[in-house]
């Protein structure tokens, strides 16, 4: 996609919309995105791909529904991955906004295969390139 090193920190000074992933390179069938996050996202499934997220600054909560006893949270400091295996019902937050890198297919959107209402605030997107 690109032969010169992308700064993460510029990709992300140059934009400001949240929830609204960009895609910063693609490695093999993938895409590399970031985005930035604040507040609550959507509930939403991806049913044939797991979803790798990164912390890259501030503090992202992880909300799954992936057990028998209903609900729980994974909190993700600041440096910290996670992966959230397809077909796991998931939301993600941040009460003071953060943002992170993303690595899933290209083509995921980023609402899922399944997802409740989409409210104002979040894009259903499979990624937007940089400016
Ligand atoms: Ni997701």
């Amino acid at each position: 996609m690109t032969n010169t090193p992308i700064d993460l920190r510029a990709a992300l000074a140059g934009f400001d919309q949240l929830w609204s992933p960009r895609i910063v390179t693609r490695v093999n069938d993938y895409d590399v995105r970031v985005a930035k996050v604040a507040g609550e996202h959507v509930w939403h499934a991806h049913d044939d791909t797991d979803e790798f997220f990164l912390v890259i600054e501030g503090e992202l909560s992880i909300a799954l529904r992936d057990g028998v006893s209903g609900e729980r949270a994974v909190t993700l400091p600041q440096g910290s991955v996670f992966v959230v295996p397809r077909g796991v019902e998931h939301r993600p937050s941040s009460a003071l906004g953060a943002s992170i890198l993303l690595f899933e297919p290209t083509g995921t959107s980023s609402v899922g295969d399944r997802h409740e209402e989409i409210p104002g605030h979040v894009d259903a997107t499979t990624g937007h390139p940089l400016a």
